[in-house]
């Protein structure tokens, strides 16, 4: 329901009781909005804008190539080493590594969770309920 006619509701409720409930359960639902309304606000850091940052261009990671789609793992493992390192950098994450899932191991293809020009994905807890933050 739209805030300003739970008000109009509320206000022209008689019963104290009914109305205080309602009162509280108004301030509840702004509470759980807020939140919501913040994260729309922020401007998100795209992996591609952090890689730019580091000097990697988009030829490093596109290529030439004049339509610009998908980039393989090679491509991003020529420059971060091969997939046992990456499974070694990630050894420590709490409660599991990303990179080593005994469903695929390190064979997944990088894109499904590291997106670089929209936010990043944290594909495992499609199953599972791991606090990952991505980057
Ligand atoms: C030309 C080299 C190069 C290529 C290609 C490249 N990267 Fe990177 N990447 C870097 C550098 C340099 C950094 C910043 C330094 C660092 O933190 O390692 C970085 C940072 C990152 C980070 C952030 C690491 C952190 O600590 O926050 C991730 C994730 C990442 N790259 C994934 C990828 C993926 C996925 C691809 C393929 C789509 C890719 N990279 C392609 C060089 C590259
Ligand atoms: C299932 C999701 C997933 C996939 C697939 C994935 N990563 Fe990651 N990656 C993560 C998460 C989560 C982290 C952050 C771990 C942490 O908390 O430090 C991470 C961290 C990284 C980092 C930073 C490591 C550091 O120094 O701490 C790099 C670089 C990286 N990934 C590259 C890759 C590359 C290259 C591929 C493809 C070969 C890949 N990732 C595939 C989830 C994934
Ligand atoms: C670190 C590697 C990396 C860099 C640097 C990078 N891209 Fe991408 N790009 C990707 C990946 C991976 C995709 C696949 C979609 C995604 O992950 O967002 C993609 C997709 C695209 C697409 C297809 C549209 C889409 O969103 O699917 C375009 C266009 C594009 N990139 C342009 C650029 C341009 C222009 C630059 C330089 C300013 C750049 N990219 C830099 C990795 C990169
Ligand atoms: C399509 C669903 C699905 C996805 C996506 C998925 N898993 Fe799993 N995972 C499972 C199932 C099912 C099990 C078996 C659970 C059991 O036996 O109790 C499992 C088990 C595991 C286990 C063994 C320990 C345990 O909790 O039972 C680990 C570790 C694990 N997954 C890590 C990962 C990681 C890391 C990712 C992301 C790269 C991932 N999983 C993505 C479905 C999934």
């Amino acid at each position: 329901m739209h805030p300003i006619h739970l008000n109009e509701r509320i206000s022209s409720m008689s019963n104290p009781f009914l109305k205080r409930l309602a009162t509280a359960a108004r301030l509840l639902l702004f509470a759980a909005l807020i939140p919501l309304s913040q994260a729309a606000t922020q401007a998100p850091t795209m992996t591609a804008d952090l890689h730019k940052a580091k000097g990697v261009t988009c030829v490093d990671c596109h290529g030439t190539a004049k339509k610009k789609t998908f980039v393989a793992a090679e491509r991003c493992l020529g420059c971060h080493g091969s997939p046992a390192d990456l499974v070694k950098k990630t050894a420590h994450v709490k409660p599991e590594n990303p990179h080593d899932a005994p469903h695929w191991g390190p064979q997944m293809e990088c894109n499904v969770c590291h997106r670089q020009h929209e936010k990043t994905v944290n594909w495992c807890n499609h199953c599972h309920a791991y606090g990952f933050k991505v980057p």
